[in-house]
């Protein structure tokens, strides 16, 4: 909810660096500390033993978590036909225009981001009724009510091969370069983006690596400042932001565990957008992947 309010605040853009500074840090800091507050309530009340307490928990102490057998396997080969509907309806001639389709905005409504092998279909759930139930989901709702007060739910399927996958909307297979394939860290407060594995997540088929408690760590709490500044114009400099640099990768590496997030289907991955991250590259198969933004 913090998120929502800062950005209607333009006017930090008129003040000077060094008084929108330590501005950042408290909010930043209010938003960690009221954060915490909900989450110790909840457990208090939910427990760390059910299934919502324990992803509670695993979120709170590494800033990922994952919530096994979210849906059972019926209802996601299910949701994978749909997502594949509508992946058959888009207009393959278009896509296949040019390597990478940054955002190409369909009349339906949804934006389709496109780059050898691998497809994003954007904003599902606003313009089909069977996704929008999905992304109003009982649980994904209190999860996300107690972790960023707000929702505004959005969901993305993310289809990902290595040219076993055949259709007419995307002929190549993943090369080296991925979307979101770089290392960084998204949002400044405590914010939740979910994935839904419509198959098995493994080694080979490009896992999300998450750095483990690092949204904790003092080097990336620096990114989280940068990024807030950066936000309203601010230069930060040579110091990294959303991106993680040389350094920063270097730190992770001596300071925290590199986890590659791999699950079963029908499992659901809960990922704090304060964590360093990026999407690994695929080597074999195929990685469908529905978002759910919340
Ligand atoms: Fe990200």
């Amino acid at each position: 909810m913090i998120s929502r309010i800062v950005n209607k605040m333009s006017f930090f853009k008129k003040l000077p660096k060094a008084i929108v500074k330590p501005i950042f840090k408290v909010l930043i800091l209010f938003d960690e500390v009221f954060w915490k507050f909900r989450i110790a309530i909840f457990l208090l009340f939910v427990g760390k033993a059910s299934k919502l307490g324990s992803t509670m928990y695993q979120l709170k102490e590494n800033g990922y978590a994952i919530f096994e057998n979210y849906y059972n396997d019926n209802y996601i080969n299910k949701i994978k036909q749909n997502c594949i509907k509508i992946l058959d309806e888009l207009p393959a001639k278009e896509l296949n225009k040019n390597n990478y389709v940054p955002n190409l905005v369909l009349p339906s409504g949804l934006r389709v981001e496109k780059l050898d092998g691998s497809i994003k279909i954007k904003g599902l759930n606003q313009i089909d009724s069977f996704f929008k139930e999905i992304s109003n989901n009982f649980r994904i709702n209190i999860i996300s009510a107690i972790y960023q007060l707000t929702r505004k739910p959005f969901l993305m399927y993310n289809l990902v091969h290595d040219g076993t996958f055949k259709h007419p909307a995307m002929g190549n297979s993943v090369g080296e370069k991925m979307i979101a394939g770089q290392a960084h860290v998204d949002m400044q407060f405590h914010e939740l983006r979910c994935a839904l594995a419509l198959d098995n997540i493994d080694e080979d088929n490009g896992p999300t690596i998450v750095f483990r408690q690092s949204m904790k760590k003092k080097q990336i709490k620096k990114n989280h400042l940068n990024i807030f500044l950066n936000q309203f114009g601010f230069d930060t400099n040579n110091e990294s932001g959303h991106n993680l640099n040389k350094d920063d990768l270097q730190y992770l590496e001596e300071n925290s565990q590199k986890v590659k997030i791999t699950c079963k289907k029908g499992d659901l991955i809960l990922l704090d957008l304060k964590s360093a991250h990026y999407q690994s590259i695929l080597k074999k198969g195929q990685r469908h992947i529905l978002w759910h933004y919340c």
